[in-house]
């Protein structure tokens, strides 16, 4: 079958990875990939959110499948736009239509969704312009610190945790007034703190049955010891040792069946991946956020741990017949460590040739943020690669994955050297 990924990022090359390696997989392309994805397929240069020249080339290259990478497209339509299209209206896309999307679109509606079908999540209460002195008012009654959340999506910046009152109330001011993160905080979910330890868990569903990915643990801060600003990731490893059988088994029966069984009960038909953001608070689980598609860097940890074949997988979601699919993780722990730009979270360096590639020893290298220029590999993001290792335990994984990353050199190369070592 002929595939075509959306996307360009670290996730996206795991992706490729992965289902170049199928046998099923004739033709795979890459929109627009990086300078990494090439290695697997064939990279076309339209914008995940460019639908009509989408569709042109799906029907200009008989591409027999869709898998959707980011949330923007998914948010944005673009299985709606197929469904509505008698051309290509047959060809599966691997990604929830726009209603199912706004498990990540809209905090508000993912808060009510955990609400009606009884998932344990944080308390919460939305609140509007018009209803801004009601949420002043509400501030006080819920806690410090107290978790503001812009109820749309804002690039990964629309969550603050405000230790103090007064600093609570003005940031709720200024989201819901001088819209902070523009539109995306015309609603804003006030919200208990959850104190605990984070993991995701990763579920692919058919809209019936579901299969759980490995779980994985990302590290979202720039700097080691967890501080600094917040990053798209900085690292991940799967399997996440504290959450073991019992733990996971909550996750199933609290979580991921009421989930799915929650989008049928609604009518919302869903077809794709679920990450679901977990805190572990003493054992049991709750939901921070649930989002429409895979991680970033998490997939690049947690791919290479699926060893069944992931087309044959999404032909099972797309068919409606993921409950006969086999499906099995190999016993090994991944690391994943991502190299960033000089500057990155803030402004950051550009088009900095990188060397070092070919000196990797045992790790897979995932481009993420990478242009190639002539010969040259250069830096064309923040997040640049994403290197990964599999070992027999966490200490190799995380040991390796550290060694390789130190091989990789470009013009301002920044990693953390202490992801996952926390959990040794
Ligand atoms: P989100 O965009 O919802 O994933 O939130 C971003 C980050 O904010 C999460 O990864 C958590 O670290 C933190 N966070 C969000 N909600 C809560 C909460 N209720 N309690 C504690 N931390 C939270
Ligand atoms: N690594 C977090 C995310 O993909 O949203």
């Amino acid at each position: 079958m002929n595939i075509l990924i959306l996307g360009s990022g670290g996730r996206e090359s795991a992706f490729a990875w992965k289902l170049s390696q199928s046998p099923k997989c004739e033709s795979l392309f890459i929109a627009p990939g990086n300078a990494g994805t090439g290695q697997y397929g064939t990279n076309v240069d339209i914008k995940v959110t460019d639908f009509a020249a989408i569709k042109q080339f799906v029907l200009a290259n008989n591409i027999n499948m869709v898998l959707v990478g980011p949330e923007e497209p998914l948010v944005k339509g673009v299985h709606d736009f197929f469904l509505a299209d008698d051309e290509i209206k047959h060809i599966p896309v691997i990604g929830p239509q726009a209603e199912g999307a706004q498990l990540e679109g809209s905090k508000d509606f993912s808060k009510q969704f955990m609400q009606r079908h009884n998932v344990p999540t944080a308390a919460s209460r939305t609140f509007t312009r018009e209803t801004l002195q009601e949420g002043l008012e509400f501030l006080p009654t819920i806690g410090l610190p107290v978790v503001l959340k812009a109820d749309g999506l804002a690039a990964g910046k629309g969550v603050l945790i405000c230790l103090t009152l007064e600093e609570a109330q003005l940031e709720l001011t200024e989201m819901l007034t001088n819209a902070k993160f523009g539109e995306a905080s015309s609603k804003v979910v006030i919200e208990q703190f959850l104190q605990g330890i984070e993991l995701s868990v990763f579920v692919l569903t058919d809209g019936n049955s579901y299969k759980v990915l490995p779980s994985a643990k990302d590290y979202k801060r720039i700097g080691e010891g967890d501080t600094g600003l917040n990053t798209g990731g900085m690292g991940s490893v799967s399997p996440v040792p504290f959450a073991d059988e019992e733990f996971l088994k909550k996750v199933e029966e609290r979580i991921i069946i009421p989930t799915v069984e929650g989008l049928k009960q609604d009518n919302i038909p869903y077809k794709g991946f679920i990450f679901i953001g977990l805190m572990n608070c003493g054992g049991d689980p709750y939901v921070i956020e649930y989002n429409c598609r895979m991680g970033d860097p998490e997939t690049e940890s947690v791919l290479p741990r699926i060893e069944s074949d992931l087309v044959d997988l999404l032909e099972g979601v797309a068919e409606g017949t993921l409950i006969d699919k086999q499906f099995t993780i190999s016993n090994k722990v991944a690391a994943t460590i991502v190299c960033v730009a000089g500057g990155y979270p803030g402004e950051y360096l550009k088009d900095k040739t990188i060397t070092g590639i070919e000196n990797i020893r045992d790790s897979i290298v995932f481009h993420a943020g990478t242009t190639a220029v002539g010969e040259d590999v250069r830096t064309a993001g923040g997040r640049v690669l994403a290197i990964t290792t599999l070992q027999d335990n966490l200490f190799d994984a995380l040991q390796q994955a550290t060694a390789d990353a130190s091989r990789i050199y470009y013009d301002g190369v920044y990693f953390r050297k202490d992801i996952g070592f926390d959990l040794v």
